[in-house]
């Protein structure tokens, strides 16, 4: 077993997408051609968003995104400590400060309670991220950012297709950010990365941010990057797109199914069984006792688990500058204590899924 088997996902649409890629070789244009425009266009309208602007990765959808909202030196910028590294680097790397604010321990998302004791008059932004694919309280963030004039930049690299009330995941804040690396939801053959927002204007800042801050060829008016999304990862993502909801779908279905037979089990904490789309499972991450006996276990079996994420952001060595110690986000440090991902991707087999159960049981039975 694997713990994500991206052939499977492929199998039935491969011929499909190596005819697209054929395409885009036939005719010789590589950089924003025909199938970044048709791609920027279909996942506008898949998201209900007005535009849509295709980028080199999920990294630099969130650092174009703070570069165009002028965040820079002196700037704080308020995030979870509970996430892959590139949300909190991305704020470094303009020159900001990245301030954590502490997660809600029922859905591992920053806690907007939280965040109310982090605003200070230096504070531009927050980032808040649909962690594993479930969305953050947008609600209550919204209306924080609105009192105290805030930006909000959506992570939403884990997310793509979550939908909250009426609206989907990176489409709440001034922008959203969306990687397509190959594991996500909807993933490329490569690196790959969407900004989407509603106002024409900050749309018109990231086209030319990802072009050497050019609007007219070699007229270049701002500094700017080579951040451009690749012809043939759009390609792909053109084919792919289309079986994007169905993918999503299998993965709350094996979700439930998971929930059904693991909720017994008293060592574990599971996610809620749900009914709609704010959770389309990019992980299954439950908390469980004795989480690294389990995961080495299970191993044994040849079932692999993953940790996501072991080292909260504010212990990486990486943000010792900070000056954060040990205990200060309680929620997020149980949290990376305790939390394991188990396979969960479109076309797990249901008797992998049993054996993954029965497994799990045999493990807390014996003990
Ligand atoms: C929450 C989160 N933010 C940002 C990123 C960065 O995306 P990418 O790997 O496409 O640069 C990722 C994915 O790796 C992610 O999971």
């Amino acid at each position: 077993m694997e713990f994500i088997n991206l052939k499977i996902q492929d199998q039935n649409i491969q011929q499909k997408i190596l005819k697209n890629i054929q395409k885009v070789i036939n005719s010789g244009q590589f950089i924003l051609g025909q199938e970044v425009a048709q791609f920027e266009k279909n996942i506008a309208q898949c998201l209900n968003v007005k535009y849509a602007i295709g980028v080199a990765s999920g990294t630099d959808a969130l650092f174009l995104s703070l570069v165009a909202l002028g965040i820079k030196q002196g700037d704080e910028v308020i995030t979870t400590p509970f996430s892959f590294i590139a949300t909190a680097n991305t704020i470094s790397r303009v020159g900001a400060t990245p301030v954590f604010a502490d997660i809600n321990p029922a859905n591992f998302n920053i806690d907007p309670e939280q965040i109310k004791t982090k605003i200070t008059k230096k504070t531009k932004a927050i980032i808040p991220v649909h962690l594993f694919g479930q969305m953050a309280d947008m609600d209550a963030i919204m209306a924080l950012a609105k009192k105290h004039n805030l930006a909000v930049i959506e992570d939403a690299c884990q997310a793509i297709g979550a939908c909250s009330k009426t609206k989907k995941a990176g489409t709440i804040g001034s922008y959203g950010c969306f990687s397509f690396f190959p594991t996500k939801n909807l993933g490329a053959y490569g690196d790959a990365g969407l900004v989407v927002t509603n106002q024409k204007d900050i749309a018109e800042k990231i086209k030319v941010l990802r072009a050497h801050g050019a609007k007219k060829q070699y007229h270049h008016q701002i500094l700017g990057f080579n951040s451009r999304l690749d012809e043939i990862q759009a390609a792909v993502l053109n084919v792919k797109l289309k079986y994007l909801d169905q993918w999503n779908e299998q993965r709350i279905s094996h979700a439930r199914y998971f929930t059904e037979h693991l909720q017994d089990i008293k060592q574990l904490i599971v996610p809620p069984a749900i009914s709609d789309l704010s959770h389309i499972f990019h992980q299954y991450t439950i908390r469980a006792q004795k989480r690294n006996q389990l995961k080495k276990f299970l191993e044994k079996n040849k079932i692999p688990t993953m940790v996501y994420y072991p080292v909260p952001l504010h212990l990486q060595p990486m943000f010792k500058c900070l000056n954060y110690q040990r205990n200060d986000f309680p929620q997020t440090e149980k949290a990376s204590r305790e939390v394991s991902s188990l396979p969960i991707y479109p076309g797990l087999a249901q008797k992998d899924q049993d054996f993954i159960i029965k497994k799990i049981k045999e493990f807390y039975d014996s003990r």
